[in-house]
């Protein structure tokens, strides 16, 4: 009886496919190298598609369209009018970055759809299929029936194949992306941002993220009835609405990265790539740099931002720091607090900061020709209080002082849960005021360094002024989190998560731990692994966080002088998200390579080949490592520095400390 049932069944969902096959149109492309499939169709119901990789479905078939107008559905009805596929292959170099030469290589498929019905509304959406994942976007083109519209849902999903675990941070809860990541099954997940990376079987990885978010709302996702099918969730207005959209106009790319390992995960350029080119001509100025900061010292108390006593950023201190950064070969000074603004609740009363006009104690003219003198830059800071019309109405003025003074790097941020008390940073309202920054700086010769920012997408391909943001659950944390600090796995989480979506300020290089204000909380790292996090974490912005008292005869303070932060070529050696992590970047100015390993709290022996080295050449390699002794708890500050000749046979066990690390300089002889 139960076996008629099942043939029954079967013959049943055969006829049922029989029956979409004849009436599906479908449609497919395919990546350069043939291994990964994109199907789309249409069925009167809706418009879906598909992911393979290697015969294997990624993503089941998954809802397209929007709702918009709060009740106009623009996901069924449609009959395709055009389609068209093109190849594109193109070598791009950046300014800066993790590599010099990226490559542009993917099949699109663009497919025009009209609904049937006589609305006759009109929505293309472009596929990409590249070697290393796959791209979509919607594209409203200019039409009689659809001018001004809302967007009140886009109805995009990712249905999963497998309810693998992914690594998330939550959307709407806590703020700037200053979450902790977890790992969960995709079915369990609450509704987060992107980027999410999924760990699928055999070491592979899927990365959900977007890239190109321009004059939209950034993309959060949650699971569908507890399952792997993850649904768009747009962050909204204060109104309700998502987005504000009038014809022509595009999405966000929303991207797959399909990586076989940690390695081609990490390097994949997928979101760079669907970026648009750099606006700018002339890149020669955009220069990344090492700072240090009249900065720490604020977090512990030691100076405040507002006028007073213990003011931090007066001449005469940071006419100590520019001392400092010259004689260390650091090229930047940043200084919070030297504007008009901070005294009384800054957050609360963002609109009073002014951007230009400097506290009696802070001599800028003075500055800027001293920090020239002695070959620094002097890094501007303009915190907003998410004041953005405040800072909107003094952005060309600000910038032209900047410009005239010779201050060429900002940093920006924006410290308030909601901008202009109202809207949210990731909001479309969010997303248009960080590009207006972006393009004044453009404009005036600045560099931006973004504090509380709109998650990255690749913007930094079109705008290379965007040099870093922040977004993450930095070292400040180590200053005054009430539940003691960064835990030691953060770290290695960070590189395949919030790191895949763009240069990360995380403010690293905390040499003493001793925290006088709030004794419960520091940092949870040995000295070694503060040095070894250059490497892995990347921003070619990258910051000596401690004091420079701090610093001043410390041997280990030479590797922060010498790690560069522009790079030819990255490599992930070795890793488990969560665990540990093995980086080796090779300097773009030099032939030497650096390498840093880190792990979580616990100990660890790893084996580092060094055939990543030119062969026949010789390197003298200076290592700072812990010892056997050292521990982050009690005993993080132990470190053994030696010198050896390797070449690219050698290889060496490394021994990491809880909470430990390596860092390894490797100067070609
Ligand atoms: C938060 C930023 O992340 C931090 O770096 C800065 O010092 C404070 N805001 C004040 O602007």
């Amino acid at each position: 009886m139960r076996n008629k049932y099942l043939m029954f069944l079967g013959l049943f969902l055969l006829i049922i496919q029989w029956n979409i096959q004849a009436t599906n149109k479908s449609y497919f492309v395919i990546s350069p190298n043939g291994k990964t499939v994109v199907n789309f169709i249409v069925t009167d119901e809706s418009i879906q598609y598909s992911v393979q990789k290697n015969g294997k479905k990624i993503i089941n078939y998954s809802r397209l369209g929007f709702l918009i107008n709060a009740d106009e559905s623009l996901c069924s009805g449609f009959e395709v009018i055009k389609t068209s596929k093109s190849s594109f292959d193109e070598t791009w170099n950046q300014p800066w970055g993790e590599e010099i030469n990226v490559r542009n290589h993917y099949n699109e498929l663009r497919i025009s759809l009209q609904e049937k019905s006589d609305k006759e509304r009109q929505l293309n959406i472009v596929f990409r299929a590249f070697d290393d994942g796959i791209s979509f976007r919607y594209e409203f083109p200019e039409q009689k029936n659809l001018s001004d519209f809302i967007i009140s849902d886009e109805l995009t999903e990712f249905a999963l194949a497998s309810n693998d675990s992914a690594w998330t941070i939550p959307a709407y809860k806590g703020v700037y992306y200053e979450n902790l990541w977890k790992k969960a099954p995709i079915s369990n997940l609450d509704t987060v941002t992107t980027p999410v990376t999924i760990e699928m079987e055999k070491g592979k990885f899927l990365l959900l993220h977007e890239a190109n978010l321009t004059d939209y709302a950034k993309m959060n996702l949650f699971p569908v009835k507890s399952s792997s099918r993850l649904k768009v969730d747009l962050t909204p207005w204060s109104t309700g609405v998502k987005v504000y959209a009038k014809t022509p106009f595009v999405s966000p790319w929303r991207m797959i990265v399909l990586a076989d390992n940690l390695n081609q995960l990490y390097n994949s350029r997928l979101m760079l790539n669907l970026n648009d080119p750099c606006m700018i001509k002339d890149t020669s100025w955009l220069l990344p740099s090492k700072y240090i900061g009249i900065w720490w010292g604020m977090h512990m108390e030691k100076y405040s931002w507002s006028q007073g006593a213990k003011h931090g950023a007066t001449t005469e201190n940071t006419k100590k720091y520019i001392d400092f950064a010259s004689n260390h070969h650091i090229g930047g000074v940043l200084v919070e607090g030297w504007n008009y603004g901070w005294d009384g609740d800054w957050v609360k009363f963002g609109n009073q900061f002014s951007f230009t006009k400097p506290y009696p104690d802070f001599d800028i003219v003075e500055l800027t020709s001293y920090a020239k003198s002695k070959g620094v830059e002097l890094i501007g800071h303009n915190e907003t209080g998410g004041a953005t019309i405040n800072y909107e109405n003094q952005l060309d003025s600000a910038f032209s002082l900047y410009r005239k003074l010779g201050i060429k790097y900002v940093k920006t941020g924006y410290v308030n849960p909601l901008l202009d008390k109202k809207e949210r940073h990731d909001s479309q309202y969010g997303v248009r005021h960080y590009r207006k920054v972006i393009e004044t700086a453009a404009r005036n010769g600045i560099i931006i360094d973004n504090h509380e920012p709109v998650m990255p997408t690749g913007l930094q391909r079109t705008y290379p002024n965007l040099m870093s943001q922040e977004g993450v659950r930095g070292q400040e944390y180590d200053a005054w989190s009430q539940d003691g600090g960064n835990p030691p796995d953060h770290t290695c989480i960070v590189p395949f998560t919030r790191g895949l979506a763009g240069p990360t300020d995380f403010t690293f290089g905390t040499f003493n731990f001793t925290n006088t204000v709030y004794p419960k909380t520091r940092v949870q790292t040995t000295l070694a692994k503060q040095l070894a996090l250059y490497v892995v974490i990347y921003s070619p912005l990258q910051m000596a966080s401690d004091l420079p008292e701090n610093y001043e005869n410390n041997p280990a303070f030479q590797f922060i002088e010498d790690v560069p932060v522009d790079w030819a070529e990255t490599i992930i050696l070795g890793g488990k998200i969560g665990d540990y992590v093995v980086t080796a970047r090779k300097d773009k100015n030099s032939n030497n390579w650096f390498v840093g390993a880190i792990t979580d709290e616990n100990s660890r022996e790893l084996n580092v080949k060094f055939d990543f080295l030119t062969k026949g050449k010789k390197y003298k390699m200076k290592i700072y490592k812990d010892t056997i002794a050292t521990n982050w708890k009690n005993n993080p500050y132990s470190i053994e520095i030696s010198d050896k000749i390797v070449d690219s046979k050698t290889s060496i066990d490394l021994y990491l400390a809880p909470g430990g690390g390596t860092a390894i300089s490797l100067f070609e002889l």
